[in-house]
């Protein structure tokens, strides 16, 4: 029970990564709220999790979205301890001069402006109590980009950069921000970065990633978990990661 009493909102909550780290956080005795855009997936999800989570339907990457949710959970459960930004997307595999403009403003408004969004509409509560863990999921993309998925992974650059800043200047008020960077991973979005999912782009996947597999929601749980409980009390501005040594 290392998150007891703590109270947790999963962005993306209701697939892959984000349904790993809800089912970790729930084993570890937290109260999660499920915030996803997908809103039959997060309501099924948080049904099958009984009285300790809630469904909230969100889009992450809208300001007046954002600021309901923080409202709503802390209407329901009184405070918020946790705060996974998990919720991602990624345009097509493509020469970086292809790419659309609106797959662009798509990646660049849910993977970079929700960090904004939710840290404007959640900080000031941490501030409030003093204390607060944030966890933003990254990627190896933003530590050792790959072509054809360029503007996907400035994204997660952005997204470590962001981690640290944040990290440093929110420290003195007990808030700690750390961040995982998953390898490519057995969620449904693996397919939009290998393009087309054939035994052959799979290898070519795997052939990169020394440990031999594909990371895990449940891998994700596990990191995720020890990042945002008292037990990594001491760490902040970490960027950890989770890769089967994909980074070396
Ligand atoms: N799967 C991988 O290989 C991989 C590797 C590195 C990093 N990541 C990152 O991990 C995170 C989770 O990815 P995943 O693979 O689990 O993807 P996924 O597609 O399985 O899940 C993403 C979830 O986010 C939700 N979502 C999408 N847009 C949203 C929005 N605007 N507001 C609220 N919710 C929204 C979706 O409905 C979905 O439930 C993403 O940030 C992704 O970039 C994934």
């Amino acid at each position: 029970m290392r998150l007891k009493d703590k109270v947790a909102i999963v962005t993306g909550g209701a697939s892959g990564f984000g349904a790993g780290i809800v089912k970790k956080f729930l084993e570890e005795g937290a109260r999660v709220v499920i915030a996803d855009i997908n809103a039959e997936a997060a309501q099924t999800a948080a049904k099958a999790a009984g009285d300790m989570a809630m469904a909230h339907v969100v889009d992450v990457s809208k300001d007046e979205s954002v600021a309901m949710l923080a409202k709503a959970t802390l209407e329901a459960f009184g405070k918020i301890d946790i705060l996974v930004n998990n919720a991602g997307v990624t345009h097509l595999p493509s020469a970086l001069d292809e790419v659309s403009e609106a797959d662009f403003d798509r990646v660049f408004s849910v993977n970079i402006k929700s960090v904004y969004l939710t840290a404007k509409h959640i900080v000031p509560h941490m501030k409030e109590n003093g204390k607060g863990a944030i966890l933003n999921v990254a990627s190896t993309g933003g530590v050792s980009p790959r072509p054809r998925l360029t503007w996907y992974n400035a994204s997660k650059g952005w997204m470590i950069t962001a981690t640290k800043g944040m990290a440093v200047e929110l420290a003195p008020q007990g808030i700690r921000v750390n961040a995982i960077n998953p390898v490519a991973g057995e969620t449904p979005l693996l397919k939009s970065f290998m393009g087309e999912d054939t035994p052959e782009v799979r290898a070519k996947f795997l052939s990169t990633i020394p440990i031999g597999r594909f990371s895990t929601p449940e891998d994700m749980g596990n990191a995720a978990c020890f990042l945002c409980s008292d037990e990594a009390s001491m760490v902040t501005g970490v960027a950890m990661e989770v890769d089967g040594g994909r980074c070396i």
